[in-house]
């Protein structure tokens, strides 16, 4: 039988989101319906609202979550109702070029749910990043459920779901930081923080947070940073250099997404370094560098896509390492707030002292 619940909808380009009751259909073949119980507001849900993503409005928000199931259709064996389970944005097909080349997080073949939930007047909603968990309930792809441990807080482990996994990510498996490595995150935002957590995870010797907002340095410090540049006073490139012995930090995250912050990744950085860009830039930013510097300064000049991670290997594995005390993913969670507040936390998000807000059910 569809059910009835409450989601939050972003009606039209830049109409003000809101709440409505939606309809979600029993689970298909490979579905499953998921009980939300935490949803974190993240930067990409607004771009949604704004249409910068597509034009498919109505789109049903949310998409950093956790929950439990509640059922699924027929020949899903990987979950079971009553699993705790963070979602992530796609069911990777498996067989696909980049699947099978080891890189499922590029597999463009996903085998989503097809989209089938509704306003009650029949509207089809589009669910942001193929999830919609700003919502009582949503409609997934059993593929999109990775369990997790069941003794963490729903808040915290639906951070994984997105941009926590996106910095640590960024850190772990894209900059391949290392033991002793020297590491520069430039952007101080929840996902600059995530990529300091994961340097740190991987045993950087000297983190450098550099940020225009001594709020976010201060914030920075205590995910483990160990070096703080202010470059809205300081030349950001100048300060990395002279804290890494007139080298560069060997890997460089840029969690902006601007060209001014990533020319100051590519310039910080020692000789033969690695670069790593997870901010997101708009289409049209553009760059211009030298190809002889390119050239000379050697190492690599990467993009970091959802982390690149393997939620099936990264979720567990970061609720292990939380549950143990060894990162504190708690420390992201800045407010929880209901689906009524969704607009109020966009606002906050300008503001600049809100990592995540998260909706909690
Ligand atoms: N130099 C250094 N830091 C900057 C600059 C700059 N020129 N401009 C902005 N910042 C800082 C902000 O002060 C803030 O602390 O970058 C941080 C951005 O953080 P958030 O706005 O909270 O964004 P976040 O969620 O961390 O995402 C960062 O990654 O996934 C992408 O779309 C996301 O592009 C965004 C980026
Ligand atoms: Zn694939
Ligand atoms: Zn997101």
């Amino acid at each position: 039988m569809p059910q009835h619940v409450q989601g939050v909808i972003a009606p039209g380009r830049n109409e003000p989101v809101r709440v409505e009751t939606i309809v979600i259909p029993d689970p298909g073949p490979g579905e499953a319906v998921v009980k939300i119980q935490a949803c974190g507001v993240c930067h990409t849900d607004l771009h949604y609202k704004q249409g910068a993503i597509n034009d498919e409005f109505p789109f049903l928000l949310g998409h950093e979550a956790a929950g439990i199931v509640e059922s699924v259709g027929e020949g899903v064996t990987d979950v079971t109702p009553g699993d705790f389970v963070v979602l992530n944005w796609r069911a990777v097909c498996g067989t696909c070029r980049a699947c099978l080349r080891g890189r499922p997080w590029y597999c463009f073949a996903t085998h989503n749910a097809k989209q089938r939930m509704t306003l009650l007047d029949g509207t089809e909603l589009s669910p942001a990043l193929g999830i919609g968990a700003f919502a009582e309930k949503t409609l997934v792809a059993a593929g999109q459920c990775t369990k997790v441990d069941p003794a963490v807080a729903p808040e915290v482990a639906g951070l994984l779901g997105c941009g926590v996994m996106a910095g640590i990510g960024a850190a772990i498996n894209t900059g391949n930081v290392g033991r002793g490595d020297t590491v520069a995150v430039i952007g101080c935002g929840g996902v600059g923080d995530a990529a300091i957590v994961g340097s740190r995870l991987a045993g950087a010797a000297k983190i450098i947070a550099v940020d225009i907002d001594d709020r976010k340095l201060e914030t920075a410090k205590g995910m483990g940073a160990t070096h703080t540049v202010n470059s809205r006073s300081t030349d950001a490139v100048e300060a990395i250099r002279e804290l890494t012995g007139g080298f560069g930090a060997d890997v460089v995250i840029e969690a902006v997404g601007r060209p001014e912050t990533y020319r100051q990744a590519f310039y910080a950085r020692d000789l033969a370094g690695t670069v790593v860009l997870v901010g997101v830039p708009t289409p049209e930013m553009k760059l211009e560098l030298p190809l002889l510097d390119v050239f000379g300064r050697g190492g690599s000049l990467k993009s970091s896509w959802y982390g690149d991670c393997l939620p099936s290997r990264d979720f567990p594995m970061l609720i292990d390492l939380h549950q143990q005390g060894r990162i504190d993913l708690a420390a992201f969670v800045t407010e929880t707030i209901g689906l009524g507040d969704v607009e109020k936390a966009f606002a906050r998000m300008h503001e600049g002292d809100v990592l995540r807000s998260v909706v909690v059910l």
